[in-house]
Parts: structure tokens; C-alpha cells; sequence
């Protein structure tokens, strides 16, 4: 093996497309996948490829500091793609406290066990945040988030993720970590945990519930394809430039409510339903508590500097996701928990 590679958070949404992609692309590294599978960790998004030699999967939480040291001594990481991280901003409005521990102090515990293993030998070694375009704050309707932007994180998710990376550039400034971070706007595609708006309106539309739109749906959020922002990493991972930041994102504004719209037309094709059936589900509900009103990203570092492209047929990848959780039961039946089922009474029923 040429590698050894850390990935935290691969059972997760985002994370089991990383891990997917890295363990069958460069099959002479050795992938470990650290996740704690909270309600979001699920390992059955990577039965593909769970028994493939290059790829171990280890249980375990990154905010008990004694653990993670454990793991870096006896793998000896040659690099870090740090995903882990409570990701819901409504959880983080209910409960602040688990974003605190498992985004700042988990990411101040690897980072403190990769500066043990490595010490001044930082040669070929990489510790790479994956972060949110939601630590810039809200937007306008004009203009977008570049790398200059600055941070003004609104929501005790987005909070927590700014000081995430304000440590990780002071663990590059200080010790000299060599550190990359990309900051990503909103990701769609198969396994998002369906607290999250599109998989939680496909299941709502299947099972005939109410969709809830917060406030009047105007607000707009930027969609990028979960295998993109996966190859962004990669390249990013292979030819980021030390202490840098790349912003990443799809060039593919939607209001909340433009957007519900076009999968509840999909929705009433694929259930052979008369037009104009799903959309009657949609329901406008009180808005979230401090909702930003507008994420748009500017990824024109990333383009001119590492060549990096997102799909471009946003209707064509949107109609598969839809497809996927329309013939994923099992994994929905799966998901669909007592411990979710409770929060979405809390969230939704009891409001
Ligand atoms: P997710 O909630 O689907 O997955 C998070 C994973 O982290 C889960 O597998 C969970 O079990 C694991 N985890 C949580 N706490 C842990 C702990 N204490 N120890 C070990 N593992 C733990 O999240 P996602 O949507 O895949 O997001 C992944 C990363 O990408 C996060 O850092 C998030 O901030 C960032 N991000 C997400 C989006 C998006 O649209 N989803 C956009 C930009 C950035
Ligand atoms: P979400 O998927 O939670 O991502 P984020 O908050 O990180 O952008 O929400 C996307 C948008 O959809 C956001 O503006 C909030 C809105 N939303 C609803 O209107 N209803 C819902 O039930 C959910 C979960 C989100």
C-alpha cells in the first residue's frame, strides 16, 4: 500500500461517496473509515464495496481524544479527509451541544493526534477539512461567497464548523500543519439522510404527508451532485495547494419552493399520479429560527487552478436521486428509526 488514508464520517451522506470513490480508484491506498454511526452513519451505503481489501472500516467517536490517538498510532496515517460532523442545522437549533463537541473538539482531536504522528516529518502528508459554505453567513439576492469572504456563520451548525476551520488554518499557521480546507454548497444525490429537504419530500410524497416549506420557500440554496463534490475532493486532496481554501459549488441556484415544485412533478410521473397531485402535499410552516436566506458559491479558484467541472445536467442527476429513493425502500425502511421518528415529531408535529 502507497497510502494510508484516515476518512472520518464515510458512513455518512457525503462521506461513503468519498470513500467509494477513493477505495476503487487508487486501489494501492489503504482506506479506514472512522465513524461513530450516529443516527446519520449507515454502512449498508457502502455494501458495494465493503469487502474490498484496500478498505477497513473502524467504529468509534473522534471527540474521546484517547481513541483517536489509539487509531493514529496504530495506522499511521499519511493523510486525513476529516468529513465527521453533526450536519443538520434544525438538530443544531434543538441541541447545540453535540455539534460543540463533535465539530470543534472531534476536529481539535485529530488534529492534535496527526501533529503527534507526524511531527516535523510533514512530507507528502495532508490534513484536509471538508467544510460548509454556510460558515460565510446569508447572502443577498446578489453576489456570491469567494475564499475572501468573511466568515459570519449564523446558525450554531455553521458557528461550529467556522471554528472547526479557523483551528485547522491555526494549526497551519502555528505548528505547521500542512492543511487544505474546502468549503461546498448544498449536496443532493443517493443516501442523504432524509431530514435533509429532498429526501425527506420524496419519502414525504410517497407516504402522503404534508411537505413542510419553511416560511414562503423563497429561500435559495446553490445544489451541487454528492459525486462531484466527491471528485472535487479528490482533485483537491492530489493537487490543493498547503494552507489554501477552495470553495466549491454548482452554479445551480433553487428556491426552496421552485424546487419542490420540480420534484413533485417528477414524483407525480414516476406514481403515475394526474398533475398537480404531489404539489397539494406542500405545506407552509413556520420558518426556521435565524433561516439564511441565500448560499451561492463562486468556485472559480477551483476551475482555474485545478481544471475542476461539475456535471452540467442538473435534471437529469436530479430525476436519478429521485429514482434512487424511490427504489431504495429497504434503505428508508431501514432509516426510518425510533430515534428519527422522535425528532421528527419534535421537529415537525409538535412546533
Ligand atoms: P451526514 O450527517 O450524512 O454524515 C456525518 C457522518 O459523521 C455520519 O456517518 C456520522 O455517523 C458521523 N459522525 C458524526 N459524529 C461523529 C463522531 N463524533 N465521531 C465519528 N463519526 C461521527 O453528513 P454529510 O451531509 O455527509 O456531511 C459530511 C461533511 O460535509 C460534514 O462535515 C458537513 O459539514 C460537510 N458538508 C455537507 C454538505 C451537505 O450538503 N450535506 C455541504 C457542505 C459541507
Ligand atoms: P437542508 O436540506 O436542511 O439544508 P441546509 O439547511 O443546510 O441548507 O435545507 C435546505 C433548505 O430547505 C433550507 O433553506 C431549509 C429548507 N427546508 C424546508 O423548507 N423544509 C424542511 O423540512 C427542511 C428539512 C428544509
Amino acid at each position: 500500500m502507497s497510502k494510508t488514508i484516515l476518512i472520518t464520517g464515510g458512513a455518512g451522506f457525503i462521506g461513503s461517496h468519498v470513500v467509494r470513490l477513493f477505495v476503487n480508484k487508487y486501489p494501492d491506498y489503504k482506506i479506514v473509515n472512522l465513524d461513530k454511526l450516529t443516527y446519520a452513519g449507515n454502512l449498508e451505503n457502502l455494501s458495494d464495496i465493503d469487502n474490498k481489501e484496500n478498505y477497513q472500516f473502524v467504529k468509534g467517536d473522534i471527540t474521546d481524544s484517547k481513541f483517536v490517538e489509539s487509531v493514529f498510532q496504530k495506522y499511521q496515517f499519511d493523510g486525513v479527509i476529516h468529513l465527521a460532523a453533526e450536519s443538520h442545522v434544525d438538530r443544531s437549533i434543538l441541541n447545540p451541544m453535540e455539534f460543540i463537541n463533535t465539530n470543534i473538539i472531534g476536529t481539535v482531536n485529530l488534529l492534535n493526534a496527526t501533529r503527534n504522528i507526524w511531527k516535523e516529518n510533514t512530507k507528502d502528508k495532508l490534513f484536509y477539512n471538508i467544510s460548509t459554505d454556510e460558515v460565510y453567513g446569508a447572502l443577498g439576492s446578489e453576489g456570491f461567497f469567494t475564499e475572501e469572504t468573511r466568515y459570519d456563520p449564523k446558525s450554531p451548525y455553521s458557528a461550529s464548523k467556522a471554528s472547526a476551520d479557523h483551528l485547522v488554518r491555526a494549526y497551519f499557521n502555528t505548528y505547521k500543519l500542512p492543511v487544505v480546507i474546502s468549503n461546498c454548497s448544498n449536496n443532493y444525490g443517493p443516501n442523504q439522510f432524509p431530514e435533509k429537504l429532498i429526501p425527506l419530500a420524496v419519502n414525504n410524497i410517497k407516504n402522503n404527508k404534508p411537505l413542510p416549506i419553511y416560511g414562503k420557500g423563497e429561500n435559495i440554496r446553490d445544489w451541487l451532485y454528492v459525486e462531484d463534490h466527491a471528485k472535487a475532493i479528490d482533485l483537491i486532496f492530489h493537487k490543493g495547494k498547503l494552507g489554501n481554501t477552495y470553495n466549491i459549488g454548482g452554479n445551480n441556484e433553487w428556491t426552496n419552493i421552485d424546487l419542490i415544485h420540480k420534484l413533485c412533478e417528477i414524483m407525480d410521473d414516476r406514481l403515475n399520479k394526474p398533475s398537480g397531485t404531489s404539489a397539494k402535499l406542500i405545506t407552509f410552516v413556520k420558518d426556521r429560527a435565524g433561516h439564511d436566506l441565500r448560499y451561492a458559491i463562486d468556485s472559480s479558484k477551483l476551475q482555474k487552478e485545478l481544471g475542476w467541472k461539475h456535471s452540467v445536467n442538473f435534471e437529469k442527476r436530479f430525476e436519478q436521486t429521485v429514482d434512487w429513493y424511490l427504489n431504495s425502500q429497504k434503505w428508508l425502511d431501514n432509516i426510518n428509526s425510533g430515534e428519527y421518528e422522535k425528532y421528527y415529531e419534535k421537529q415537525y408535529v409538535k412546533r
